[in-house]
C-alpha cells in the first residue's frame, strides 16, 4: 500500500493532483474538514462515531486529495472479515465520501474511489459495500443495490412468557459478554472485546441489555451517531429474550422501534410473521464485486460438499460469467446482474424462464447468507 506523498507544485490545476493516505499530523485537520462537511449539526466528532475509522493505525485506508494543506475531497475505507457458513469473506467497508462544496465535479471523487478499489483488491478483498442515497452516483464504479435486509416495524409490544431477566439501560456493561453472545451469530465479522468496548462508546447510542444472574442473554443497540435513529442495528440473544428487550425499548423510547434484521434469520422473522408485525424488505447496500473467483470458488466449493451439488460450476469466460450444472447454465454479461443473485435479493427461481429444476437447485445456493451488522458500516 502506498504512503507517500506526492510532489504538488504550488498552483497545480485541481483537475491534476493525485489521492494518497495521510500522515498522522493530518488527522486533526482531517477530522475537522469532516465535521465541517457532513456533522456540522452534530455536538460530537466523526471519530467518535467511527473510532476504527479514525485513528492512527487506519491512516493507509483515509485517501484524501490535498492542494497547499488544504483538504479537497477524501473517501475512508477499511478492510474487515466477515465469516459465513460458505467461509471467510474479506470485504471493503467505504464511507465518509465527499468532496469540498467549492471543488465538486471536478473528477475529485472519482480518482478517490478508484484508487480505493485498486487498494481494495490489492488488499485481497472480495466485495466491497457502502451505504448511500447516491445510487447513480456509486453505479458508475459498477456498484448495485443488492443483498437483503428487513426491518422489522416494531409498534406493538410482542408476546413474551413471564422471566426473570434483569434489564439495564447503560452501554457500562461488559464488552466480554457483549463479544460473546455476537459470535454466536451465523454471519458476523471478527472484532475483539477492546473493539466492542469502543463500540459501546458511540455518541448518540443507547445498549439495552438482558441478564440472567451474570449472564447475558439478549442485547440491542439503538442509534449510532448520526445514523440509526430509532433502528436496532446491532444485537444477539434467544428470541424470548429478544422480544422481552424490544418491549422494553418500545416502552422507554415511546416511538416506533425498527429492528434491522438479516433475511438469515428465519425463525425470528417468522415469530414476528404470527404476530403480524410488518417487515419491510429493503437493501443490504450497495455492493460490488471485486474477485469473482475466489467469491466463485467459496460459493462451488460449498454446493458441492455441503450440498452435494457435485456438478455444480461458477466460472468466467471471454468476459462473461457462468453459473450452473453441466449443460444447463445461466450466463451474465456484466458483474452487476450477478451481484444481485449471489447477494440477493433476487432469486435464482425469479429469473424469467428458468428451468423449473435447475431454480430448485439453484435457491438453495442463493442468495448467499450475507450480513453487515451495524457497528462494521462507515
Ligand atoms: C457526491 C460527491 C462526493 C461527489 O464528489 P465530486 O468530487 O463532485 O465527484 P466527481 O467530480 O468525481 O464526480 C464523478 C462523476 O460523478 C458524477 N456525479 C457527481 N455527483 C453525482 C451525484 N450526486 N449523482 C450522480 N452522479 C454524480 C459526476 O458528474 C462525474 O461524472 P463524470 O465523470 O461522468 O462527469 C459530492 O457531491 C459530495 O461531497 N456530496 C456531499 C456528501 C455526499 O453526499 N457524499 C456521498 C454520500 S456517501
Amino acid at each position: 500500500m502506498s504512503n507517500s506523498l506526492p510532489y504538488i507544485m504550488k498552483g497545480m490545476d485541481v483537475k491534476e493532483l493525485e489521492p494518497r493516505s495521510i500522515e498522522e499530523s493530518e488527522l486533526p485537520t482531517l477530522i475537522a474538514f469532516l465535521n465541517d462537511s457532513l456533522r456540522g449539526a452534530y455536538n460530537w466528532s466523526i471519530d467518535q462515531e467511527y473510532p476504527q475509522v479514525f485513528n492512527k493505525t487506519s491512516l493507509p485506508y483515509l485517501r484524501v486529495i490535498e492542494k497547499e494543506g488544504k483538504i479537497l475531497s477524501h473517501a475512508a475505507w477499511r478492510p474487515i472479515i466477515i465469516k459465513t457458513e460458505m467461509g471467510i469473506f474479506k470485504v471493503a467497508v467505504i464511507g465518509s465520501v465527499v468532496t469540498d462544496s467549492n471543488y465538486r465535479k471536478q473528477g475529485l471523487s472519482r480518482k478517490i474511489m478508484e484508487s480505493i478499489l485498486v487498494e481494495a483488491r490489492a488488499c485481497g478483498c472480495e466485495f466491497s459495500i457502502l451505504w448511500s442515497d447516491k445510487t447513480d452516483f456509486y453505479q458508475q464504479f459498477g456498484f448495485s443495490l443488492s443483498g437483503s435486509e428487513k426491518t422489522a416495524i416494531i409498534d406493538k409490544k410482542l408476546m413474551t412468557t413471564p422471566s426473570q431477566l434483569k434489564i439495564l439501560d447503560t452501554n457500562q456493561v461488559s464488552a466480554e459478554s457483549i463479544h460473546r453472545l455476537y459470535q454466536k451469530h451465523t454471519v458476523s465479522s471478527v472484532r475483539n472485546a477492546l473493539e466492542v468496548e469502543k463500540y459501546l462508546n458511540i455518541p448518540n447510542s443507547k445498549v439495552y441489555t438482558a441478564w440472567q444472574g451474570n449472564e447475558l442473554k439478549a442485547y440491542m443497540v439503538e442509534g449510532k451517531g448520526a445514523d440509526f435513529d430509532s433502528y436496532i442495528h446491532e444485537w444477539a440473544g434467544d428470541i424470548p429474550a429478544l422480544k422481552i428487550l424490544v418491549n422494553h425499548i418500545l416502552q422507554e423510547q415511546q416511538r416506533k422501534i425498527h429492528w434491522m434484521i438479516p433475511a438469515h434469520s428465519v425463525n425470528l422473522l417468522e415469530t414476528l410473521k404470527s404476530e403480524q408485525i410488518f417487515v419491510h424488505e429493503g437493501y443490504l447496500g450497495l455492493i460490488k464485486i471485486l474477485n469473482f473467483h475466489s467469491i466463485a470458488a467459496k460459493i462451488t466449493r460449498f454446493a458441492k460438499g455441503h450440498l452435494r451439488f457435485t456438478d455444480f460450476y461458477m466460472e468466467e469466460r471471454d468476459e462473461k460469467y457462468y453459473l450452473g450444472f453441466g449443460p444447463r447454465a445461466l450466463e451474465f454479461h456484466q458483474l452487476e446482474d450477478l451481484t444481485m443473485l449471489v447477494f440477493g435479493p433476487q432469486y435464482p427461481s425469479e429469473i424469467p424462464a428458468i428451468d423449473t429444476n435447475m431454480a430448485k437447485q439453484l435457491d438453495l445456493i442463493f442468495p448467499i447468507k450475507m450480513w453487515i451488522w451495524g457497528w462494521d458500516s462507515i
